[in-house]
Order: structure tokens, then sequence, then C-alpha cells
């Protein structure tokens, strides 16, 4: 390669700052832009004002620009078609990208699809029935016949909220009205999967993929409740940690014989193009791994604990994804734990105040590192400040995970703004 890579990243998370981050650390990058970034994210690369859907945007900034790499760190963009509009582009050879077509997506998007694809290429999971409107009386007697606690998902993407679990028929019933018949997310919830609840502890799997060949990359477990010991209403995640600890390898082998392999294999007797992150959620059901949803990018807060393991060039991992050649790249993880604590707004995720000021510890320790998510800077007096329920990410790294929490914790203690809030017990139920 004689020329150095222009890229361009969409999204505006802590996930896309630790993507951001990795990549500006590569001696193949030439330009990197952020659509539309973060406060964060302009440290290490060029903000520019583009929304991740504004596809006319993105293609009139690739072609102004000459970008060579598009990673997609939201799965919106992805499920609406980027690829697809950006196929000249992607068939003429000049753009790279990672992220799926809309019918790879679909592992996402639709939720009825990915577990018919996992039902079809015997991929551990959940069993389930899929109704809408018109056999709701189907869906009804289908509760009947299963234990409590009930998992309704709405269909299509519902922004994080879709997934809903009812400790009783009677309140199963009445979910089952508001998504079915009163539409409550839209045509997202046209359809709902009702299905077999899992007991179990959760991890989060990552692999890239080219729908050919497969990278695993680190494994993480990310604490998606907003109070401690697990408690309280779902979040889009209050931190994360890499490796964890029960995924040994025998856990690993079984989640890349049973799950991996066949997924990227169903992919490809599918006729599913694919290129890009896949996300297996899966649930640890008594030592067997099962899979609770697939996501077609990397997860938030997972990324901030997974990415800063990964000693390899990212943007030689993304060439090689595109070269046909993930199968077979040398590939380094520190032997090493990341511990990531998400700072968020008081009141989230419910309502909170947007606009307060932030304030930052002067200098960070060796091996740690912020990564911002609802950040931005007051164009008036450059002042940092609030944008978000997600605020900021406090990533450290050390030998153990006792090590890399109190680093990651005592960080975490100089970061305020008025209200804000963290997960004090983040790795509580692992092992150190
Ligand atoms: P999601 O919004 O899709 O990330 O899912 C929300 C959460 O619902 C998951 O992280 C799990 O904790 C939970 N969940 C989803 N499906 C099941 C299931 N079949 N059994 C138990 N918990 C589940
Ligand atoms: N942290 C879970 C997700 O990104 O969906």
């Amino acid at each position: 390669m004689n020329t150095k890579l222009n890229v361009l990243l969409l999204g505006s998370g802590g996930r896309e700052h630790a993507l951001a981050w990795k990549m500006s650390l590569s001696p193949l990058l030439g330009s990197l832009f952020i659509a539309p970034g973060n406060a964060g994210t302009r440290l290490v690369g060029e903000n520019v004002p583009i929304q991740v859907n504004d596809f006319q945007g993105i293609r009139e900034f690739i072609r102004n620009n000459r970008i060579d790499l598009l990673v997609v760190g939201p799965e919106e963009p992805l499920v609406n078609g980027l690829r697809e509009y950006l196929e000249q582009e992607i068939l003429s050879g000049t753009l790279q990208m990672i992220g799926p077509g809309q019918r790879g997506a679909m592992l996402e998007g639709s939720k009825d699809f990915a577990k018919q694809f996992m039902k079809r290429h015997g991929i551990p999971t959940a069993a389930y029935a899929t109704f809408t409107r018109e056999t709701i009386d189907d869906a009804f007697r289908f509760l009947a016949s299963l234990k409590p606690p009930y998992v309704l998902k709405a269909d299509g993407l519902a922004a994080g909220k879709g997934v809903i679990i009812c400790k009783n028929e009677e309140e199963a019933r009445l979910e089952l009205n508001n998504l079915l018949i009163s539409r409550r997310f839209g045509k997202a919830s046209e359809k709902v999967v009702i299905e077999e609840f899992l007991e179990g502890i959760e991890l989060s799997v990552f692999f890239l993929t080219d729908g050919k060949e497969y990278l695993l990359l680190p494994e993480a477990k990310d604490y998606k409740r907003v109070g401690v010991g697990d408690s309280g209403p779902n979040t889009g995640g209050m931190g994360s940690i890499s490796p964890v600890s029960f995924a040994d390898r025998d856990f690993m082998r079984k989640v890349e014989e049973r799950i991996v392999k066949p997924t990227v294999a169903g992919l490809k007797k599918d006729g599913i193009p694919y290129c890009g992150f896949v996300f297996a959620g899966l649930m640890n059901v008594g030592g067997e791994p099962l899979v609770i949803e697939y996501n077609v990018r990397m997860g938030d807060p997972e990324t901030e604990s997974v990415v800063p393991r990964i000693k390899t060039d990212l943007l030689e991992v993304f060439l090689s994804l595109n070269k046909g050649d993930i199968g077979t790249i040398s590939f380094e993880v520190e032997n090493n734990v990341a511990a990531c604590v998400m700072i968020v707004s008081g009141g989230y995720p419910g309502d909170y105040r947007k606009g307060l000021d932030i304030e930052l510890p002067g200098q960070l320790p060796l091996n740690s590192m912020l990564f911002h998510a609802g950040t931005t800077v007051d164009q008036e007096n450059g002042r940092l400040l609030t944008t978000g329920g997600r605020v900021i990410a406090v990533t450290s790294l050390g030998k153990t995970q006792e090590d890399s929490l109190n680093k990651t914790y005592g960080l975490v203690s100089q970061i305020r703004f008025e209200g804000c809030y963290f997960r004090p017990d983040i790795g509580f139920d692992l092992k150190g």
C-alpha cells in the first residue's frame, strides 16, 4: 500500500470515540473524519456535521474528500440500506466499507428473521414463535403454554426498547395488545416474537466476517441495568469488562463451534453477502451458550473495553476483511483486563438535562483513557458540555480485573457534572 487511507467513521458515541482513537494510531491512516462525532472524536480526527442517516450527505462527503474506507458505528444506516446506496463507489473499488448490506443487517433489523436464521442453521437460541395482529389469539394461547417470566420482542428496531420482559401472563397479554394492536413501536411492532426466558449470565461476543472467513475479537460483558446489582430499567449499557472470567477456553470453543462458525456458514448458504462486525449477545445457561440476539455492529460500551486490548492495527484488520484474508490475519490481543465505567446524566435512562459543564481530570494515568459519548464543545466559549444520557466512558487496563477497576473508579471520581451518576459495582458478578 503506497498511499494512506482516508477514513470516514459514522456515529457519535463512546464506541465511535474508541474506534476513532484506535484508527488514529495506525500508520496507514491519512485523514480521519467522524460524522457527526462528539467532543472526544475531534481530539483524534475531524468531526463533520453529517447525520448517520443522511445518505446523500455521506455520499457527497465520500466523493469530495476521497474517502477510501467507510466504517459504520451504529446499525440504523445499515438497516436502512447505506451499503446499497453506495453501491457504485463500492463496486468501482474506490470505497471499502465495514458494515453489511440490508439483507445482512436484517440479523439485527428483524428479530423474526434472526430467529428463523438461527433455527434454519441449528444455532442454539431460546424457543420462540412469531405473531401478528391477525394471530393475536394464537399468541395468547402460546403465552398460556409457557412459564413466566415472558419475553416479548418487537420485530423491528425500537431504539433498544423493543424487548419487554413480563412477570405474569396478565402483564404479557397487556403488552402484546400494546405492541400488536396499538402498534406501540409503529411498523417495528407489526410482528412480535415471544420466546422462552433464558436464565443465566450474559456476554457479548464479536467477530468480523466477510461471509466466508471470520476473525473472533475479544469478548466482553456489558452491564445493562441502571442500578446496583443489575436492578432498575435497561440502559444502553453502564459499563463493560473484557475479557469475561467465565468465558474460558472451553466455553469459547463452544461459542466458536456452535455459534460463530454456523453463523458464517449460514450467511454463505443463504447467499447473504456480508462484510462487517457481528455482535452475538449470548446467554451462558449452565455452561452452554445460547444466542439472545444478533447485532450487525460493535457494542457500546463493549467497544470501549474490547478495542483498547487489541494490539493489531485496526486499519490492517479492516483492509484484510475487504481483501478476503480475514481468516488468516495475524491478530494479537493484550493479555490484560479492561474495565469500563460509563458516567451518565442524572435521570438517565429517563429524562435528563443537557448542556451541563463537565469537569475533567488534568492528566490521565498511564493505561487509562476517556471515551466521550454524549459530549459537545460550546462553539462560543469552548466549554465541554453534556449532550446525552451516557456522557463519558472511563476505561483502564490492568493485570487483573480488580486492578483495572480500581484505576477506573479512581478516575471516575474526578469527573464531575451536575447530577452525574455511575454504577459503583461494574464487574461485581465476575471473578476478579
Ligand atoms: P436488547 O434490548 O435486545 O439488548 O435485549 C434486552 C435484554 O433482554 C437482553 O440483554 C437480555 O438481558 C434480555 N433478554 C432478551 N431475550 C431474553 C431471553 N430469551 N431470556 C432472558 N432474557 C432475555
Ligand atoms: N451494549 C449493548 C449494545 O450495544 O447493544
